[in-house]
Protein backbone atom coordinates (compact mmCIF):
# COMPACT_ATOMS: atom_id res chain seq x y z
CA UNK A 1 0.00 0.00 0.00
CA UNK A 2 1.61 3.14 -1.18
CA UNK A 3 1.42 6.40 1.12
CA UNK A 4 -0.73 7.96 -1.68
CA UNK A 5 -3.49 5.62 -1.67
CA UNK A 6 -2.93 5.67 2.13
CA UNK A 7 -3.58 8.65 2.72
CA UNK A 8 -6.26 9.69 -0.06
CA UNK A 9 -9.13 10.32 2.15
CA UNK A 10 -7.68 12.88 4.67
CA UNK A 11 -6.42 14.90 1.58
CA UNK A 12 -9.53 14.36 -0.59
CA UNK A 13 -11.37 15.58 1.85
CA UNK A 14 -8.64 18.86 2.14
CA UNK A 15 -9.97 19.57 -0.94
CA UNK A 16 -13.39 19.86 -0.73
CA UNK A 17 -12.50 22.64 2.37
CA UNK A 18 -12.72 26.46 0.97
CA UNK A 19 -9.41 27.58 -0.17
CA UNK A 20 -8.06 29.66 2.44
CA UNK A 21 -8.83 27.03 5.19
CA UNK A 22 -6.64 24.04 2.93
CA UNK A 23 -3.38 25.70 4.16
CA UNK A 24 -4.56 26.17 7.66
CA UNK A 25 -2.20 25.92 9.76
CA UNK A 26 -3.23 23.74 12.53
CA UNK A 27 -5.23 21.41 10.35
CA UNK A 28 -2.01 20.46 7.77
CA UNK A 29 0.56 20.02 10.72
CA UNK A 30 -1.75 17.55 12.32
CA UNK A 31 -2.01 15.86 9.48
CA UNK A 32 1.74 15.96 8.26
CA UNK A 33 2.18 14.17 11.76
CA UNK A 34 0.18 11.77 11.19
CA UNK A 35 1.69 10.81 7.97
CA UNK A 36 5.00 10.56 9.06
CA UNK A 37 3.37 8.09 12.22
CA UNK A 38 1.85 6.46 10.18
CA UNK A 39 5.15 5.51 8.09
CA UNK A 40 6.92 4.83 11.31
CA UNK A 41 4.30 2.98 12.66
CA UNK A 42 4.52 0.64 9.33
CA UNK A 43 7.80 -0.11 9.56
CA UNK A 44 8.48 -0.69 13.47
CA UNK A 45 5.16 -2.63 13.47
CA UNK A 46 3.39 -3.25 16.46
CA UNK A 47 1.52 -0.74 15.74
CA UNK A 48 0.25 -1.87 12.15
CA UNK A 49 -3.25 -2.71 13.66
CA UNK A 50 -4.15 0.06 15.00
CA UNK A 51 -3.38 2.42 12.59
CA UNK A 52 -5.31 0.57 10.35
CA UNK A 53 -8.31 0.94 12.99
CA UNK A 54 -9.06 -2.92 14.15
CA UNK A 55 -7.68 -1.94 17.70
CA UNK A 56 -10.81 -2.05 19.82
CA UNK A 57 -12.23 1.54 20.53
CA UNK A 58 -12.56 2.10 24.09
CA UNK A 59 -12.23 5.39 24.21
CA UNK A 60 -9.66 5.43 27.46
CA UNK A 61 -6.76 3.74 25.91
CA UNK A 62 -4.09 6.43 27.06
CA UNK A 63 -5.22 6.85 30.40
CA UNK A 64 -2.29 5.35 32.03
CA UNK A 65 -0.19 6.61 29.71
CA UNK A 66 1.80 10.12 30.62
CA UNK A 67 4.20 11.25 28.36
CA UNK A 68 8.29 10.89 29.52
CA UNK A 69 8.81 13.52 32.74
CA UNK A 70 11.72 15.62 33.51
CA UNK A 71 11.33 15.53 37.03
CA UNK A 72 14.78 13.57 37.63
CA UNK A 73 16.37 17.07 36.62
CA UNK A 74 14.59 18.72 39.56
CA UNK A 75 18.21 18.60 41.72
CA UNK A 76 19.91 19.73 39.04
CA UNK A 77 17.98 23.09 38.43
CA UNK A 78 16.89 23.77 42.38
CA UNK A 79 19.60 22.54 44.79
CA UNK A 80 16.88 22.36 47.39
CA UNK A 81 15.36 19.25 45.97
CA UNK A 82 17.50 15.95 46.56
CA UNK A 83 18.18 13.75 43.92
CA UNK A 84 15.45 11.19 42.42
CA UNK A 85 15.82 9.88 39.51
CA UNK A 86 13.00 7.51 39.57
CA UNK A 87 9.90 8.35 37.59
CA UNK A 88 6.40 7.97 39.31
CA UNK A 89 4.56 4.67 38.46
CA UNK A 90 1.95 5.71 35.90
CA UNK A 91 -0.89 3.57 37.87
CA UNK A 92 0.13 6.22 41.34
CA UNK A 93 0.27 9.13 38.54
CA UNK A 94 -3.04 8.54 37.54
CA UNK A 95 -4.45 7.99 40.74
CA UNK A 96 -3.73 11.51 41.86
CA UNK A 97 -3.29 13.82 38.90
CA UNK A 98 -5.10 17.11 38.71
CA UNK A 99 -8.29 16.86 36.82
CA UNK A 100 -8.46 19.19 34.09
CA UNK A 101 -10.20 21.97 35.03
CA UNK A 102 -8.23 22.08 38.56
CA UNK A 103 -6.38 25.24 39.13
CA UNK A 104 -2.79 24.21 40.38
CA UNK A 105 -2.49 26.65 43.10
CA UNK A 106 -5.00 25.81 44.94
CA UNK A 107 -4.68 21.66 44.50
CA UNK A 108 -2.79 19.39 47.26
CA UNK A 109 0.40 19.67 46.95
CA UNK A 110 1.05 16.42 47.16
CA UNK A 111 -1.17 15.45 44.01
CA UNK A 112 0.36 15.42 40.69
CA UNK A 113 0.65 17.25 36.83
CA UNK A 114 0.84 15.21 34.23
CA UNK A 115 4.18 16.32 33.37
CA UNK A 116 5.50 13.91 36.47
CA UNK A 117 6.03 16.45 38.91
CA UNK A 118 4.41 17.20 42.07
CA UNK A 119 2.00 20.06 42.50
CA UNK A 120 3.97 21.02 45.90
CA UNK A 121 7.14 20.67 43.48
CA UNK A 122 6.23 23.42 41.23
CA UNK A 123 4.87 25.82 43.52
CA UNK A 124 8.32 25.78 45.47
CA UNK A 125 10.39 25.84 42.05
CA UNK A 126 8.46 29.29 41.78
CA UNK A 127 8.70 32.16 39.36
CA UNK A 128 11.05 31.52 36.07
CA UNK A 129 12.87 28.28 37.06
CA UNK A 130 15.46 27.22 34.71
CA UNK A 131 13.33 26.12 31.83
CA UNK A 132 16.35 25.79 29.48
CA UNK A 133 17.62 22.90 32.02
CA UNK A 134 14.00 21.45 32.75
CA UNK A 135 13.22 21.20 29.57
CA UNK A 136 16.55 19.98 27.72
CA UNK A 137 16.29 23.00 25.18
CA UNK A 138 18.94 25.21 25.24
CA UNK A 139 18.25 28.88 25.38
CA UNK A 140 18.95 30.77 22.36
CA UNK A 141 22.38 32.89 21.35
CA UNK A 142 22.22 36.18 21.56
CA UNK A 143 21.91 38.98 18.83
CA UNK A 144 24.27 41.36 20.49
CA UNK A 145 23.34 43.87 17.31
CA UNK A 146 20.10 42.83 16.22
CA UNK A 147 17.99 46.16 15.49
CA UNK A 148 14.18 45.46 15.27
CA UNK A 149 13.68 47.64 11.72
CA UNK A 150 16.45 45.93 10.07
CA UNK A 151 15.45 42.58 10.36
CA UNK A 152 13.84 40.59 7.84
CA UNK A 153 12.08 37.08 8.44
CA UNK A 154 14.35 34.48 6.95
CA UNK A 155 13.50 33.29 3.44
CA UNK A 156 10.91 30.51 4.02
CA UNK A 157 10.13 28.57 1.30
CA UNK A 158 9.35 25.52 2.13
CA UNK A 159 8.64 23.55 -0.97
CA UNK A 160 8.98 19.47 -0.61
CA UNK A 161 8.93 17.38 -4.22
CA UNK A 162 8.07 14.66 -4.33
CA UNK A 163 6.07 15.26 -1.06
CA UNK A 164 6.38 11.99 1.06
CA UNK A 165 10.13 11.43 -0.17
CA UNK A 166 11.58 13.60 3.49
CA UNK A 167 9.99 13.97 6.81
CA UNK A 168 7.76 17.32 6.42
CA UNK A 169 8.87 17.99 10.53
CA UNK A 170 12.17 18.40 11.32
CA UNK A 171 13.98 19.29 15.15
CA UNK A 172 13.37 22.47 16.08
CA UNK A 173 16.21 24.87 16.02
CA UNK A 174 16.00 26.78 19.24
CA UNK A 175 17.68 29.86 18.08
CA UNK A 176 13.84 30.36 16.63
CA UNK A 177 11.35 29.35 18.50
CA UNK A 178 10.93 33.00 18.38
CA UNK A 179 11.51 34.68 15.73
CA UNK A 180 11.10 39.15 15.82
CA UNK A 181 11.58 40.91 12.54
CA UNK A 182 10.87 44.74 10.95
CA UNK A 183 7.17 43.94 11.06
CA UNK A 184 6.94 43.81 14.76
CA UNK A 185 5.57 46.93 15.96
CA UNK A 186 3.15 46.46 13.58
CA UNK A 187 1.80 42.91 13.80
CA UNK A 188 1.95 43.87 17.01
CA UNK A 189 -0.94 46.52 17.06
CA UNK A 190 -2.78 44.36 14.29
CA UNK A 191 -3.15 42.04 16.41
CA UNK A 192 -4.03 44.16 19.30
CA UNK A 193 -6.69 45.44 17.16
CA UNK A 194 -8.06 42.22 16.38
CA UNK A 195 -8.60 41.29 20.29
CA UNK A 196 -9.99 44.17 20.60
CA UNK A 197 -12.51 42.96 17.91
CA UNK A 198 -12.91 39.75 18.61
CA UNK A 199 -11.71 38.82 22.18
CA UNK A 200 -12.38 35.28 23.33
CA UNK A 201 -12.67 34.68 19.49
CA UNK A 202 -9.05 34.65 19.74
CA UNK A 203 -7.64 34.94 23.18
CA UNK A 204 -8.73 32.45 26.02
CA UNK A 205 -7.96 30.10 28.80
CA UNK A 206 -10.39 27.57 30.12
CA UNK A 207 -9.76 26.48 33.99
CA UNK A 208 -7.06 24.47 34.72
CA UNK A 209 -4.59 26.05 31.65
CA UNK A 210 -3.05 28.62 34.88
CA UNK A 211 0.09 26.68 35.11
CA UNK A 212 0.59 25.89 31.19
CA UNK A 213 0.12 29.35 30.56
CA UNK A 214 2.53 31.23 33.06
CA UNK A 215 5.34 28.75 32.33
CA UNK A 216 4.92 29.43 28.47
CA UNK A 217 4.82 33.21 29.52
CA UNK A 218 7.55 32.52 31.09
CA UNK A 219 9.64 30.30 29.11
CA UNK A 220 9.18 33.15 25.82
CA UNK A 221 10.39 36.00 28.35
CA UNK A 222 13.43 33.60 28.90
CA UNK A 223 13.85 33.19 25.36
CA UNK A 224 13.10 36.79 24.52
CA UNK A 225 16.20 38.31 26.83
CA UNK A 226 18.47 35.32 26.01
CA UNK A 227 17.62 36.06 22.14
CA UNK A 228 17.61 39.94 22.13
CA UNK A 229 19.60 41.16 24.87
CA UNK A 230 19.62 44.99 23.95
CA UNK A 231 15.63 44.55 23.36
CA UNK A 232 14.50 42.74 26.24
CA UNK A 233 15.19 42.62 29.97
CA UNK A 234 13.52 41.29 33.13
CA UNK A 235 13.69 43.35 36.17
CA UNK A 236 13.73 41.22 39.86
CA UNK A 237 11.14 38.54 37.97
CA UNK A 238 8.77 40.89 38.39
CA UNK A 239 8.83 43.31 35.51
CA UNK A 240 9.54 42.73 32.25
CA UNK A 241 10.68 45.18 29.99
CA UNK A 242 10.17 46.03 26.25
CA UNK A 243 12.59 48.33 24.71
CA UNK A 244 10.59 48.20 21.04
CA UNK A 245 7.19 49.06 22.27
CA UNK A 246 9.06 51.34 25.13
CA UNK A 247 6.90 49.47 27.69
CA UNK A 248 6.92 47.83 31.32
CA UNK A 249 4.90 44.84 32.12
CA UNK A 250 4.61 44.75 35.78
CA UNK A 251 4.01 40.69 35.68
CA UNK A 252 2.05 40.55 38.68
CA UNK A 253 -0.85 41.51 36.66
CA UNK A 254 -0.70 40.58 33.97
CA UNK A 255 -2.54 37.99 32.08
CA UNK A 256 0.08 34.91 30.58
CA UNK A 257 -1.58 35.17 27.53
CA UNK A 258 -2.13 39.06 27.11
CA UNK A 259 1.43 39.19 27.85
CA UNK A 260 1.85 37.22 24.89
CA UNK A 261 0.13 39.16 22.95
CA UNK A 262 1.49 42.42 23.50
CA UNK A 263 4.71 41.01 23.35
CA UNK A 264 5.12 38.48 20.87
CA UNK A 265 2.97 38.68 17.78
CA UNK A 266 2.90 35.08 16.98
CA UNK A 267 0.27 32.65 17.91
CA UNK A 268 0.46 30.47 20.55
CA UNK A 269 -2.07 26.90 21.46
CA UNK A 270 -1.75 25.03 24.16
CA UNK A 271 -2.87 21.04 24.65
CA UNK A 272 -3.62 19.36 27.62
CA UNK A 273 -3.98 16.04 28.99
CA UNK A 274 -7.27 15.15 29.80
CA UNK A 275 -7.03 12.74 32.56
CA UNK A 276 -10.17 10.70 31.78
CA UNK A 277 -9.07 9.47 28.28
CA UNK A 278 -5.24 10.71 28.29
CA UNK A 279 -6.30 12.54 25.23
CA UNK A 280 -4.96 16.03 24.38
CA UNK A 281 -7.37 18.45 24.19
CA UNK A 282 -7.11 22.36 23.51
CA UNK A 283 -7.70 24.69 26.76
CA UNK A 284 -5.69 27.82 25.76
CA UNK A 285 -3.94 30.21 23.39
CA UNK A 286 -3.56 32.86 21.04
CA UNK A 287 -4.45 32.75 17.94
CA UNK A 288 -4.84 36.02 15.77
CA UNK A 289 -3.86 34.39 12.30
CA UNK A 290 -6.35 31.72 11.51
CA UNK A 291 -8.32 31.44 8.53
CA UNK A 292 -11.74 29.98 8.39
CA UNK A 293 -11.65 28.88 11.68
CA UNK A 294 -10.73 30.94 14.64
CA UNK A 295 -9.83 29.72 18.40
CA UNK A 296 -13.15 30.77 20.13
CA UNK A 297 -14.63 27.93 17.55
CA UNK A 298 -12.41 24.84 18.92
CA UNK A 299 -11.49 25.87 22.25
CA UNK A 300 -12.25 23.00 24.36
CA UNK A 301 -11.76 20.76 21.97
CA UNK A 302 -9.86 17.14 21.92
CA UNK A 303 -8.18 16.36 18.20
CA UNK A 304 -10.75 14.92 16.50
CA UNK A 305 -13.20 18.10 17.55
CA UNK A 306 -10.36 20.14 15.94
CA UNK A 307 -10.41 18.08 12.77
CA UNK A 308 -14.49 18.20 12.55
CA UNK A 309 -14.34 19.06 8.74
CA UNK A 310 -12.43 16.38 7.90
CA UNK A 311 -14.19 13.34 7.38
CA UNK A 312 -12.93 9.88 8.17
CA UNK A 313 -10.74 11.94 10.90
CA UNK A 314 -11.81 9.58 13.90
CA UNK A 315 -11.54 6.28 11.93
CA UNK A 316 -7.96 6.78 10.43
CA UNK A 317 -6.20 9.12 12.11
CA UNK A 318 -7.67 10.02 15.30
CA UNK A 319 -5.45 6.62 16.97
CA UNK A 320 -1.91 8.07 16.05
CA UNK A 321 -2.12 11.49 16.76
CA UNK A 322 -2.92 11.25 19.89
CA UNK A 323 -0.29 8.46 20.87
CA UNK A 324 2.06 11.48 19.06
CA UNK A 325 0.95 13.32 22.23
CA UNK A 326 0.75 11.01 24.47
CA UNK A 327 4.28 10.41 24.14
CA UNK A 328 6.31 13.49 22.52
CA UNK A 329 9.62 14.37 24.62
CA UNK A 330 10.45 17.96 26.01
CA UNK A 331 13.40 17.69 24.71
CA UNK A 332 12.80 16.97 21.12
CA UNK A 333 10.55 20.04 19.75
CA UNK A 334 9.83 20.07 16.55
CA UNK A 335 9.05 22.57 13.46
CA UNK A 336 7.55 22.88 10.10
CA UNK A 337 5.86 25.48 7.50
CA UNK A 338 2.61 25.31 5.62
CA UNK A 339 2.38 27.46 2.81
CA UNK A 340 0.39 29.08 0.55
CA UNK A 341 -0.36 31.48 -2.44
CA UNK A 342 -2.87 34.96 -1.28
CA UNK A 343 -4.35 37.97 -2.71
CA UNK A 344 -3.03 40.42 0.04
CA UNK A 345 -2.16 39.63 3.46
CA UNK A 346 -4.87 38.74 5.63
CA UNK A 347 -4.22 37.87 9.11
CA UNK A 348 -7.54 37.06 11.20
CA UNK A 349 -10.28 35.79 7.93
CA UNK A 350 -12.90 33.69 10.72
CA UNK A 351 -15.69 31.79 9.41
CA UNK A 352 -18.71 33.37 7.76
CA UNK A 353 -16.14 36.77 6.56
CA UNK A 354 -16.63 37.58 3.04
CA UNK A 355 -13.29 37.13 2.13
CA UNK A 356 -13.76 33.21 2.16
CA UNK A 357 -15.41 33.45 -0.46
CA UNK A 358 -13.89 36.34 -2.87
CA UNK A 359 -13.67 35.15 -6.00
CA UNK A 360 -9.72 36.32 -6.77
CA UNK A 361 -9.30 34.88 -9.91
CA UNK A 362 -12.31 36.67 -11.53
CA UNK A 363 -11.44 39.85 -9.97
CA UNK A 364 -10.00 42.52 -12.82
CA UNK A 365 -8.98 44.49 -9.97
CA UNK A 366 -6.04 41.80 -8.39
CA UNK A 367 -2.50 43.03 -10.02
CA UNK A 368 0.36 40.33 -9.75
CA UNK A 369 1.95 42.40 -6.98
CA UNK A 370 -1.01 41.89 -5.08
CA UNK A 371 -0.12 38.12 -4.85
CA UNK A 372 2.18 36.82 -1.87
CA UNK A 373 3.92 33.92 -0.68
CA UNK A 374 2.35 33.00 2.77
CA UNK A 375 4.79 30.51 5.53
CA UNK A 376 3.36 30.16 8.74
CA UNK A 377 6.22 28.82 10.30
CA UNK A 378 5.53 26.25 12.84
CA UNK A 379 6.53 24.73 16.29
CA UNK A 380 5.50 22.47 18.60
CA UNK A 381 6.66 21.20 22.05
CA UNK A 382 6.24 20.41 25.43
CA UNK A 383 6.94 22.44 28.07
CA UNK A 384 8.25 20.73 31.13
CA UNK A 385 6.29 21.51 34.43
CA UNK A 386 3.06 22.01 33.07
CA UNK A 387 3.59 18.99 30.59
CA UNK A 388 1.21 21.34 27.73
CA UNK A 389 1.71 20.64 24.20
CA UNK A 390 2.34 24.37 22.94
CA UNK A 391 2.15 24.48 19.12
CA UNK A 392 3.30 27.85 17.79
CA UNK A 393 2.52 29.42 14.55
CA UNK A 394 4.24 32.47 13.25
CA UNK A 395 3.49 34.33 10.04
CA UNK A 396 5.24 35.19 7.02
CA UNK A 397 4.53 36.94 4.58
CA UNK A 398 6.22 37.77 1.09
CA UNK A 399 5.76 39.54 -2.25
CA UNK A 400 5.54 37.01 -5.22
CA UNK A 401 8.67 38.58 -6.66
CA UNK A 402 10.44 37.59 -4.55
CA UNK A 403 10.92 34.13 -5.95
CA UNK A 404 11.92 35.33 -9.18
CA UNK A 405 15.68 35.65 -8.41
CA UNK A 406 15.82 33.26 -5.84
CA UNK A 407 17.00 29.96 -7.66
CA UNK A 408 14.95 26.62 -8.35
CA UNK A 409 11.76 28.27 -5.98
CA UNK A 410 9.68 28.86 -8.69
CA UNK A 411 10.12 25.50 -10.74
CA UNK A 412 9.80 23.69 -7.58
CA UNK A 413 6.52 25.93 -6.38
CA UNK A 414 4.98 25.40 -9.78
CA UNK A 415 5.46 21.55 -9.52
CA UNK A 416 3.86 21.43 -5.97
CA UNK A 417 0.99 24.02 -6.71
CA UNK A 418 0.13 22.38 -10.59
CA UNK A 419 1.15 18.87 -10.60
CA UNK A 420 -2.13 16.76 -9.28
CA UNK A 421 -0.41 13.06 -9.82
CA UNK A 422 -0.54 12.28 -6.24
CA UNK A 423 -3.49 12.31 -4.01
CA UNK A 424 -1.17 14.46 -1.79
CA UNK A 425 -1.66 17.03 -4.01
CA UNK A 426 -4.81 17.00 -5.55
CA UNK A 427 -6.42 19.75 -3.31
CA UNK A 428 -3.71 22.14 -4.81
CA UNK A 429 -4.42 21.51 -8.52
CA UNK A 430 -7.57 23.60 -8.18
CA UNK A 431 -5.68 26.45 -6.46
CA UNK A 432 -7.92 28.88 -7.17
CA UNK A 433 -4.57 31.74 -7.94
CA UNK A 434 -3.44 29.23 -10.87
CA UNK A 435 -5.01 31.11 -13.58
CA UNK A 436 -2.66 34.07 -12.51
CA UNK A 437 -0.06 32.35 -10.85
CA UNK A 438 1.41 30.31 -13.00
CA UNK A 439 2.21 32.05 -15.58
CA UNK A 440 4.12 34.42 -13.28
CA UNK A 441 5.69 31.79 -11.26
CA UNK A 442 6.75 30.28 -15.18
CA UNK A 443 8.23 33.91 -16.74
CA UNK A 444 10.38 33.39 -13.13
CA UNK A 445 11.84 29.82 -14.25
CA UNK A 446 12.11 30.93 -17.94
CA UNK A 447 13.89 34.00 -16.52
CA UNK A 448 16.38 31.60 -14.13
CA UNK A 449 16.98 29.50 -16.95
CA UNK A 450 17.47 32.45 -18.95
CA UNK A 451 20.30 33.41 -16.94
CA UNK A 452 22.32 30.62 -16.15
CA UNK A 453 20.78 30.64 -12.40
CA UNK A 454 18.80 26.93 -13.20
CA UNK A 455 20.06 24.59 -15.58
CA UNK A 456 17.61 23.75 -18.38
CA UNK A 457 15.24 20.81 -18.01
CA UNK A 458 16.22 20.77 -14.06
CA UNK A 459 14.08 18.25 -12.82
CA UNK A 460 12.16 19.85 -9.37
CA UNK A 461 12.62 17.79 -6.10
CA UNK A 462 13.11 19.12 -2.43
CA UNK A 463 16.39 21.18 -2.38
CA UNK A 464 19.35 20.11 0.07
CA UNK A 465 18.75 23.65 1.64
CA UNK A 466 15.28 23.00 2.30
CA UNK A 467 13.26 25.09 3.94
CA UNK A 468 15.50 27.72 2.07
CA UNK A 469 17.45 27.88 -1.41
CA UNK A 470 20.79 27.87 -2.39
CA UNK A 471 22.53 31.26 -1.46
CA UNK A 472 20.06 32.11 0.59
CA UNK A 473 21.96 33.68 3.57
CA UNK A 474 23.29 36.31 0.89
CA UNK A 475 20.23 37.50 -0.29
CA UNK A 476 19.08 37.69 3.31
CA UNK A 477 21.89 39.58 4.26
CA UNK A 478 22.14 41.91 1.46
CA UNK A 479 18.12 43.08 1.95
CA UNK A 480 19.13 43.44 5.99
CA UNK A 481 22.12 45.89 5.01
CA UNK A 482 19.86 48.06 2.61
CA UNK A 483 17.09 48.27 5.62
CA UNK A 484 20.02 49.68 7.59
CA UNK A 485 20.52 52.60 5.56
C1 LIG B 1 11.44 51.28 14.04
O1 LIG B 1 10.54 51.92 13.16
C2 LIG B 1 9.39 52.44 13.80
C3 LIG B 1 8.43 52.92 12.75
O2 LIG B 1 9.09 53.60 11.74
C4 LIG B 1 9.81 53.53 14.77
O3 LIG B 1 8.70 54.08 15.41
C5 LIG B 1 10.76 52.95 15.78
O4 LIG B 1 11.24 53.93 16.64
C6 LIG B 1 11.92 52.23 15.11
N1 LIG B 1 12.63 51.49 16.13
C7 LIG B 1 13.93 51.51 16.24
C8 LIG B 1 14.52 50.74 17.35
O5 LIG B 1 14.65 52.12 15.49
C1 LIG C 1 13.78 34.65 40.24
O1 LIG C 1 13.19 33.41 40.59
C2 LIG C 1 14.12 32.34 40.63
C3 LIG C 1 13.35 31.06 40.86
O2 LIG C 1 12.32 31.25 41.76
C4 LIG C 1 15.14 32.61 41.70
O3 LIG C 1 16.10 31.58 41.73
C5 LIG C 1 15.82 33.94 41.42
O4 LIG C 1 16.72 34.26 42.45
C6 LIG C 1 14.82 35.04 41.24
N1 LIG C 1 15.50 36.24 40.83
C7 LIG C 1 15.26 37.42 41.40
C8 LIG C 1 16.07 38.56 40.86
O5 LIG C 1 14.46 37.57 42.27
Amino acid sequence: MSLDTQHGPFFQSIASLPLTLRFGSVLLLFGIIVQCLRAAYKRFGPDQDAARGKRPETGHEHSQTFPPSQRRLLARVDPRFPPDKNDIDPSKLAKSVLAMDEDYRRADPNSFVFSGFRVGEVLRLGDFPNYAELSGVPLPEPLEDFGINATLPRPYRPFRWPYHQTMAISRMEHDYWIELESTYLEMVQRRLDIFAEYGKGVLQALPGSELACKELMEMAIQFLCARYPRQFSLEGNRTFVNGIRGKRFDLDGTDPLMFLLENVPEDFALMLRDPETGSYRFRAGVICASTGWSLGSKIGLGLPGIHGPVPDYKEKMAMSMDRFFTKMPTDKPVQRGAWGFEVGQHVHVPPGHPELSRDVAGDPSVRPEDIFFRVDWQTLRRLPLSGAVAFNFKLFFYPLAELRDEPYVPSLALKVVSDSKSNLLRYKKTLALAPMLNPLLEEYERHQVATGMVEAGWEPRTLEENPFFPGWQGKWTRQQAQLKQ
